[in-house]
């Protein structure tokens, strides 16, 4: 069972359909679209820990748990797309990655199926996958043919562009209008070192995606990348929600991932939605608002 500790005052509940009846496929307004990431972490912080087995970041095995998962399945299931990067589908293809893209198969989640199906969604959310590198295994790919995939990129690779979309994939590059220009403030006096003035950031940024998002008419996005796709979405304040599972454990640890991986210009505040005591596993799950 679940123990509501925020809102204060609701009796306990079972964990199934915790998150499903949020309806977050309806939260964005005419012309926008909502976004909700997710994460576990430990109470120390770590998202992930390099495992030198795999030779790759992992969410660590102490805290990777079926209940958190059921509550991951639920906020899928409420998705159009999934937001993730192209590192999950390289993981993926050498059997690294934590699971499937969901909505999972299986007795388990056939209520999540059935519900999408009720709310007239897909039977899977599309995927779009950020990347520069563009380096993403077709055999991986194939793990989600039957779903729209769609990158989002500022790679001008003409080779891989190309494979990608015989494989079926939408390639959306970012437009210059939406790149930054690197400064050096000390160069000239317009603020432009000679390096600079030819140096465009081709990443892709939160603006970029959300607008993509919203010009292909998604109302609901879901992101489950790790923390630099986070980063890249709360500098440009795009994310709406994040929902939070904090496994009561310290793991450790120095090659580490949080939440976030990048400077912030200011400290980014989050409003508490709402907050449940595991009682069965060590752990909490809690939504927040980005404000
Ligand atoms: N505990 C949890 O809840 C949780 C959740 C998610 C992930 N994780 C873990 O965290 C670790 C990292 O996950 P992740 O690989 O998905 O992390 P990530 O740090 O968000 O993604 C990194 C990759 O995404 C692409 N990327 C990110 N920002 C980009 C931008 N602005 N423009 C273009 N491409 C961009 C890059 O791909 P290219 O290299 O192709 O350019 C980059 O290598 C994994 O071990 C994963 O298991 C844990």
């Amino acid at each position: 069972m679940l123990k509501q500790v925020f809102p204060y005052g609701e009796k306990d509940s079972p964990l199934e359909g915790t998150y499903l009846d949020l309806n977050l496929h309806k939260q964005a307004s005419a012309g926008d679209v909502f976004i909700y990431a997710n994460y576990i972490t430990s109470l120390d912080g770590r998202i992930a820990l390099y495992d030198e087995d795999l030779g790759e970041y992992a969410v660590p095995k102490s805290i990777a748990n079926g209940r958190d998962w059921r509550l991951y399945q639920e906020l899928a299931g409420q998705a159009d797309i999934m937001l993730t990067s192209a590192r999950y589908f390289r993981q993926l293809e050498k059997g690294k990655a934590q699971d499937l893209l969901p909505v999972g198969s299986g007795e388990k989640y056939v209520d999540i199926k059935r519900w999408r199906k009720k709310q007239g969604l897909k039977a899977q959310p599309d995927v779009m996958i950020l990347s520069n590198s563009l380096d993403i295994p077709l055999a991986a790919l194939e793990k989600v043919q039957d779903r729209k995939v769609i990158v989002c990129t500022g790679s001008t690779d003409q080779a891989k562009i190309g494979s990608l979309e015989q494989a079926g994939v939408q390639v959306i590059r970012v437009m210059s209008s939406m790149v930054e220009t690197s400064r050096d403030p000390s160069a000239s006096p317009r603020g432009y070192s000679l390096a600079s003035q030819f140096t465009l950031s081709l990443r892709v940024t939160g603006k970029f995606v959300r607008q993509t998002l919203i010009d292909l008419k998604y109302r609901s996005a879901y992101l489950i990348a790790g923390p630099e796709v986070h980063a890249t979405l709360l500098k440009n304040d795009c994310i709406n929600e994040l929902f939070l599972s904090t496994y009561f454990a310290l793991v450790g640890g120095k090659k580490i991932s949080t939440l976030l991986d990048a400077d912030l210009p200011q400290a980014k505040t989050l409003k508490l939605l709402s907050s449940y005591l595991d009682t069965q596993e060590n752990q909490m799950f809690q939504r927040f608002q980005y404000v």
